[in-house]
């Protein structure tokens, strides 16, 4: 299974599993990662997933949707180039090793 690794700010880190079709953001809620809140479940509506994605990744992501990009205009957090809502990054075996960094607050 494709493994992620999250970054708290304190430089922590926490490597977890995932299953077939999660996200980013499902995968940290289920094995208790802190720092993703993900209000809304998942919905891209609340931008509580917010995630900036290590820059060895970015590229290997796929571009994201205009309602993402409307959505990361109201992060707690600043936004950043690479920024994106974990909710929409949907691991598939390319992102073997992922790492994203968890920033200071969601609301
Ligand atoms: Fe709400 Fe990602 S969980 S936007």
């Amino acid at each position: 299974m494709p493994a992620i690794t999250y970054i708290h700010p304190n430089g922590r880190s926490d490597r977890v599993e995932t299953s077939d079709g999660e996200s980013a953001m499902q995968a940290a809620t289920r094995h208790g990662v802190d720092g993703i809140l993900a209000e809304c479940g998942g919905n891209a509506m609340c931008a509580t997933c917010h995630v900036y994605v290590d820059e060895s990744w970015l590229a290997r992501l796929p571009a994201m949707a205009d309602e993402e990009d409307a959505l990361l205009e109201g992060t707690a957090s600043e936004r950043l180039p690479n920024s994106r809502l974990s909710c929409q990054i949907h691991i598939t075996p390319a992102l073997d090793g992922l790492i994203v960094r968890l920033p200071e607050r969601q609301v």
